[in-house]
């Protein structure tokens, strides 16, 4: 695991952030017994937000110890899961309806988010959703400066990878997905703009 998720548990001990309503168009996609898993959760806003209308079946996963128990705190009826994403996901072949990803699939190298987004796909249901936001290759207020890149949009730190995505790496990475819905758009619940990709997928 590299102790990447004691990384993790520092941020989430230190920065808090908002829900910024970005899922509530998709939720009429759903049925209110769904089986929903939320991926790389932090805060769990969208998984909240989710439970608050009234979906039965949504579990909120990451491989922060802290940033579970925070959540566990905040809503103890809110099923939640530990564990490392890219080691695989611990849930049978076309088990779920819905996977949320909400800015943690970004954070991997190349084979590795291969690998999740197989995993992903393994896991949906037919017609099941994979809805998610990344970095966008624009997203040029958010390149880690100290870290070098290996490859085009690809940076590592010596801990951490950050990948920024254009429309070609995406539409070759969910190339087994059908796209609903796909689209570039400015995000302001960070301290500084940030400018990512949002889609909505169906297997
Ligand atoms: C930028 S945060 C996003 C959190 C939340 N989805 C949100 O948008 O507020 C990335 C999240 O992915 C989680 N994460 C990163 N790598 C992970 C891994 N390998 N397995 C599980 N969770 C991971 C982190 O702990 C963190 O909660």
């Amino acid at each position: 695991m590299n102790n990447l998720d004691k990384y993790w548990d520092k941020i989430h001990l230190k920065y808090n952030s908002t829900y910024d309503e970005w899922l509530n168009k998709y939720i009429n996609l759903f049925n209110q017994n769904d089986t929903i898993v939320e991926l790389g959760c932090g805060r769990a806003y969208c998984s909240n937000y989710l439970f608050k209308n009234k979906f039965k079946d949504i579990t909120a996963c990451d491989f922060s110890k802290e940033v579970l128990k925070i959540i566990n705190k905040e809503n103890p009826n809110l099923k939640t899961m530990m564990f490392d994403m890219s080691l695989g996901l611990p849930f049978k072949d076309s088990s779920i309806n819905v996977v949320i990803a909400d800015l943690c699939l970004h954070y991997f190298n190349n084979t590795t988010t291969n690998y999740i987004i197989d995993e992903i796909y393994r896991v949906l249901k037919p017609n099941g959703y994979l809805i998610a936001r990344v970095n966008s290759a624009n997203d040029k207020l958010h390149i880690p400066i100290d870290a070098k890149e290996l490859e085009k949009n690809l940076f590592y730190d010596g801990q951490i990878y950050k990948k920024f995505f254009n429309q070609t790496d995406l539409n070759t990475l969910f190339k087994k997905f059908k796209i609903c819905y796909m689209q570039e758009k400015n995000m302001s619940r960070y301290e500084k703009p940030k400018i990512l990709w949002e889609f909505c997928l169906k297997k």
